[in-house]
């Protein structure tokens, strides 16, 4: 309705998304046009394949919708929640002139793979099990402390995201972003991640953190995951469409010392969607922890930006090759890059 509205008023919007819950279409996740909640509820259990046309129906209304706003000049993107996907699944207008892709990029696809996830940044986690607010800004402390010392090694393409980092941690108390735990995240590429948690092992070790702290990451990450709708949609080898990746993540970081790993499905994106790796570590202050923490981070990260670097994502051959340097145990086979004309010369 509302993008409807929004044309016939003749309303410009610059920029546009949908952010429905259309990774679960048929149970509440999107309520189609015409019908009010009662009497799509009813419908959902009662006919259920009528249901289904509905937002069928809908998402086509939708799309189209939203075309005529792009051809105004509106940017859409995909949010990641399978707009695009079941648009397309419901035979609507988003597909380019190839068959094969979408007309709209994706968030993950345009935005997030080539900033953040071919560098090897994303959303690292923590917990401190004191669940004493004073031990989760101690960590903040630390942590800014770590990225602080660390911007100015690193390279010139990552030095924005660095900064655009220590200003989210420095703010993170006074904007109150906890909720339950004493939790938080911080993007993070892979050396960050260790320096940061050897720096909270010792910190325990020392006792300025008064009890253990839990590592973790989002499936939203350079690793452990396989999405091709969305964080995987911009590896263009083809192995989008495997759940290997995910795998073998979890099991590298289960022999590399995690304290407990898991694999889930439909995280996100929907059931059958995706394959997501992920694990818990637990820092203890121990010389244990020291030994875990930079093996398993180390694979855990590296794993990721190794097959988007096979993949010719041009940055993240860039940050395995960086790996490398600093770590020659390290040995990542890069892609060779083929001159396109000359390809085309030979066809
Ligand atoms: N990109 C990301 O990082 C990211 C992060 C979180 C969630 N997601 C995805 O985004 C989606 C939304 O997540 P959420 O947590 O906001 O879900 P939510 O269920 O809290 O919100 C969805 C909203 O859509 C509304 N809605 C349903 N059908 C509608 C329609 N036809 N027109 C207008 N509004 C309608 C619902 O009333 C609800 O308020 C999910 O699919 C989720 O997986 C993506």
């Amino acid at each position: 309705d509302v993008w409807e509205k929004f044309h016939q008023e003749n309303i410009k919007i610059d920029l546009g998304s949908d952010q429905t819950s259309l990774h679960n279409p048929w149970a509440g996740g999107y309520y189609p046009v015409g019908l009010t909640f009662e009497e799509a509820n009813r419908m959902m259990a009662d006919n259920p394949a009528q249901f289904k046309e509905e937002v069928h129906a809908s998402l086509r209304r939708q799309a189209d919708a939203i075309n005529k706003h792009a051809d105004r000049g509106t940017y859409f993107f995909d949010y990641g929640n399978a707009f695009l996907l079941e648009a397309s699944r419901a035979g609507a207008d988003v597909m380019s002139a190839d068959g094969l892709t979408f007309k709209y990029p994706s968030y993950v696809q345009d935005i997030m793979g080539p900033l953040f996830f071919d560098y090897g940044f994303g959303p690292f986690r923590w917990v401190c099990t004191s669940g004493k607010p004073e031990d989760l800004e101690m960590t903040d402390l630390i942590a800014c402390e770590v990225l602080e010392k660390l911007i100015n090694s690193s390279p010139e393409d990552v030095r924005s995201q660095m900064a655009d980092n220590i200003q989210w941690i420095k703010g993170a108390k006074q904007n109150k972003l906890v909720v339950g735990s004493q939790a938080r995240i911080l993007y993070a590429d892979a050396i960050g991640r260790i320096k940061i948690a050897e720096a909270f092992n010792k910190a325990i070790a020392d006792g300025k953190i008064s009890g253990p702290v839990v590592l973790g990451r989002d499936h939203h990450d350079v690793s452990g995951t396989d999405s091709p709708f969305r964080e995987t949609s911009n590896i263009y080898d083809g192995s989008s469409f495997t759940a290997d990746m995910a795998i073998q993540n979890v099991i590298g970081d289960s022999f590399r010392g995690a304290t407990w790993v898991s694999i889930h499905n439909g995280g996100g994106v929907g059931w059958g969607e995706v394959i997501n790796g992920g694990f818990g570590m637990l820092l203890d202050g121990s010389k244990e922890a020291d030994k875990r923490l930079k093996n398993m981070l180390f694979w855990d990260v590296n794993n990721g930006i190794s097959r988007r670097s096979w993949a010719r994502n041009e940055a993240a051959v860039k940050a395995i090759s960086r790996a490398m340097l600093e770590n020659p145990n390290l040995k990542v086979t890069l892609p060779h890059l083929v001159d396109e004309n000359l390809f085309g010369n030979l066809l």
